[in-house]
């Protein structure tokens, strides 16, 4: 409950721009912001899912909706312009590792320049903003190493398009701080942080080729789960964690910016570390029935095998904490998708005011 005080503080009545709106995180943050009293404008491409959490919120929690592309630059920036947010929240990305082979370039194009895009319509704003940038646990260099889990300062990288992306949206990042912002006085302050999370589930997402959309497909047609990467290890986390983590993170920039305008990693707790094979078992454990198969082949696209987050400096710079562990995330996570539709909107913001309530 202290979270939702501070929070309500920060955000009551305060403008909101926020990208990706029409996404799985995107509509999960829109919802988060409505509860504590913001006003939000979101800018996406149209929902690509029909049964998806925006779909589902019908528009609740956002008081203008812009569907448009974030590549293209002069839409953006009359739209951010027109707005005069008090905080952007960036989510707009093209976010599957498969779908970043089939379209590499345009995974770029989305991932990078929509972020210089975003960034420099910000520049233009004449009054304070702050601005928080989402990339992913996914832009270090990954050394597939048990014993590793990655620190904000370790080196960045990324094999696959995707990963590669969005440590390059993180170097914009860098280059807008150190070119445009936080700068002379006189000016307004533009303050901005970069946010690194793990693997993030929830109800709501019907992304193709992620692992909790997958099961669900599976168990509801009573179908044999086909496991892609069963030995990969991942950061498991409820998405309201990271989200709380982002939203605690813009408090703490508007308190004080300079301290604040730097990269935070947000994850589960060691524990939360889990193969995918895990995740399956306790997801047909917590579902009552249904039955899994290895379908992974040689040869498919390359994807990391090992992905550990250190999540310190949250925990200590922004008192930060996960507070479901990972059977907890995937409980709450089946329970969201086993609500009849009519009933998913409320269980939504019921599962909101629970988790602000831990
Ligand atoms: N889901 C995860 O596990 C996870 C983990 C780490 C980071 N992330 C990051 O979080 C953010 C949100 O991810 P998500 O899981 O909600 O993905 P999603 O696919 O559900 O949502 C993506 C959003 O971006 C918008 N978008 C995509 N291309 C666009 C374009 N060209 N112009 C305008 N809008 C565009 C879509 O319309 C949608 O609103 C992404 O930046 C992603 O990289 C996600």
């Amino acid at each position: 409950m202290e979270d939702m005080v501070n929070l309500v503080e920060t955000y009551k009545g305060k403008r909101i721009f926020l990208t990706g709106h029409t996404g799985f995180k995107g509509a999960w943050l829109s919802a988060m912001l409505h509860q504590l009293g913001a006003r939000v404008k979101g800018y996406s491409l149209p929902p690509e899912h029909e049964q998806g959490l925006f779909m589902v919120l019908g528009g609740e929690g956002v008081e203008e909706s812009v569907l448009a592309d974030i590549r293209d630059r002069q839409r953006l920036e009359q739209e951010i312009l027109a707005f005069a947010p008090d905080f952007i929240f960036h989510l707009a990305a093209q976010p599957l590792v498969r779908r970043s082979y089939e379209i590499p370039a345009e995974t770029f194009d989305v991932n990078v320049t929509g972020t210089a895009n975003v960034l420099e319509a910000a520049t233009r704003l004449k009054k304070d903003c702050v601005m928080v940038m989402i990339t992913t646990d996914k832009v270090y260099e990954n050394k597939e190493k048990a014993e590793l889990l990655y620190k904000e300062g370790d080196v960045l990288g990324g094999y696959d398009p995707y990963s590669a992306s969005k440590a390059c949206a993180e170097l914009v990042v860098s280059s807008f701080r150190n070119s445009f912002f936080l700068s002379a006085a006189g000016r307004p302050v533009k303050s901005l942080a970069s946010t690194r999370a793990g693997n993030v589930i929830g109800g709501g997402d019907w992304s193709r080729d992620r692992i909790i959309p997958d099961i669900v497909r599976s168990l509801m047609a009573g179908r044999t789960i086909d496991v892609r990467n069963p030995a990969a290890v991942r950061p498991w986390q409820h998405v309201l964690e990271p989200l709380t983590g982002y939203l605690v993170l813009g408090a703490k920039l508007q308190e004080s910016p300079k301290v604040y305008s730097n990269a935070f990693n947000f994850g589960p707790l060691p524990e939360g570390h889990l193969p995918v094979s895990e995740v399956v078992k306790t997801a047909i454990d917590v579902w009552g029935n249904g039955d899994w198969r290895d379908a992974s082949t040689p040869g498919a696209p390359h994807e990391a095998g090992l992905l550990k987050l250190d999540i310190q400096k949250a925990q200590e710079q922004l008192s930060w904490r996960p507070k479901l562990d990972a059977r907890e995330a995937i409980r709450w996570t089946l329970e969201w998708y086993k609500q009849p539709l009519s009933e998913q909107r409320r269980f939504t913001f019921e599962q909101i005011n629970h988790y602000f309530s831990l």
